[in-house]
């Protein structure tokens, strides 16, 4: 999968195709807990983003990131002109104040354009100078990306506990407790549907309301915190028993999981009548699910159990798409983000990144 892309600049970018993807991810328990020092269990999804750059004949280069409608183009010689400060730098944390005003001058955008569209495009420029041209990616440069994404997360909603940038980052199936990271060994290959129940939702303020609640009610709310906590261990316990000799008893387990940290999610504040709907939805269809994430809203994962027909599975997709949502099928541990050859993308993708 993995394509070099040359060692100098500008001769890459010229010359090669760059493709890059990340995976989706969920929490499968943890969520808020997390937050206030809990461990939580996230696994990545085979259900990914893309990005291309892509030269051409005529001295341009193409940034396609279809996933968030972001196309833009440059000459190839400007972007020259970004030169030996950002190649000859060593070690790569954080841009200076220079090459800041190096990227907003050379990515060109509008006044107009939108702060996300802004930001994305100058973090991509910088992340390409410093990791993209190398001929692997280190331990160190999945770091870096790692903290580039934790800073994305910051502005998303304040005080992320980081266990969102580090799935995407390092793929797989990761325990996340207090900044540590550690990945599941043999975790089993769990189906589930995620659905998007599309109800628009606030982290940031969904994270302060259960701070509130728990200093309201801390003789309540810690208990509800140290619970998730079991859970998310008895989960790690079980997903480990899985992989090594999996039997039907073990989903029966992952489904009371399930179904109890579901409620305690809702007694945090944290439910929506969109998620409850969701639940009702496949538990009339024997299947559990529980929002994923910051709810109020937002996602929610199904536990798809083996032996189940596919044409159960495509019933309970369509009960939920008429309810509104978006309902998708997929399994999880899909690797991190990584560096694709452009022969190797199917037609869908190649199309998505042409089509914008
Ligand atoms: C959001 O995806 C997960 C939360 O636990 C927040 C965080 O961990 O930063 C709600």
């Amino acid at each position: 999968m993995f394509k070099p892309i040359g060692k100098g600049f500008p001769g890459a970018m010229l010359s090669e195709v760059l493709l890059v993807s990340a995976p989706g991810k969920v929490i499968l328990h943890g969520e808020h807990a997390v937050v206030h020092g809990k461990v939580a269990l996230a696994v990545s999804l085979n259900l990914r983003t893309f990005l291309r750059l892509q030269p051409h004949s005529n001295g341009k280069v193409d940034l396609s990131l279809p996933n968030i409608g972001i196309k833009r183009a440059w000459d190839v010689a400007r972007l020259q002109s970004l030169d030996a400060s950002f190649l000859e730098q060593g070690d790569v944390t954080t841009p200076t104040s220079e090459q800041v005003e190096k990227l907003k001058e050379v990515a060109g955008l509008p006044d107009d354009c939108a702060v996300t569209e802004r930001l994305a495009v100058q973090a991509f420029l910088y992340l390409y100078l410093s990791i993209c041209r190398k001929q692997r990616w280190t331990k160190e440069d999945l770091e870096l990306i790692n903290k580039w994404a934790f800073q994305g997360e910051r502005m998303i909603h304040g005080n992320p506990s980081g266990v969102d940038n580090a799935v995407s980052t390092w793929g797989g199936a990761l325990r996340y407790h207090q900044g540590k990271i550690s990945s599941l060994k043999r975790s089993p290959a769990l189906q589930i549907l995620l659905t998007n129940t599309k109800v628009p939702r606030n982290t940031r303020a969904l994270v302060a309301g259960v701070r509130n609640r728990l200093l309201k009610f801390p003789e309540i709310v810690a208990p509800l915190l140290t619970s998730i906590d079991a859970i998310s261990l008895e989960c790690e316990r079980v997903l480990g028993e899985m992989g090594e000799a999996p039997a039907p008893e073990q989903y029966v387990v992952l489904e009371e999981l399930i179904d109890m940290n579901q409620h305690h999610l809702n007694a945090l504040g944290v439910g929506h009548a969109s998620l409850d709907q969701l639940c009702q939805v496949t538990r009339a269809r024997g299947l559990h699910s529980k929002l994923t994430g910051a709810g109020g809203g937002g996602c929610g994962i199904t536990l798809l159990k083996p032996g189940l027909e596919q044409p159960e599975v495509e019933a309970t997709k369509q009960a939920l798409t008429s309810c509104g949502f978006d309902c998708l099928e997929t399994s999880i541990g899909a690797p991190g983000v990584s560096i694709h050859s452009a022969t190797s993308l199917d037609s869908r993708v190649q199309q998505a990144l042409d089509g914008l």
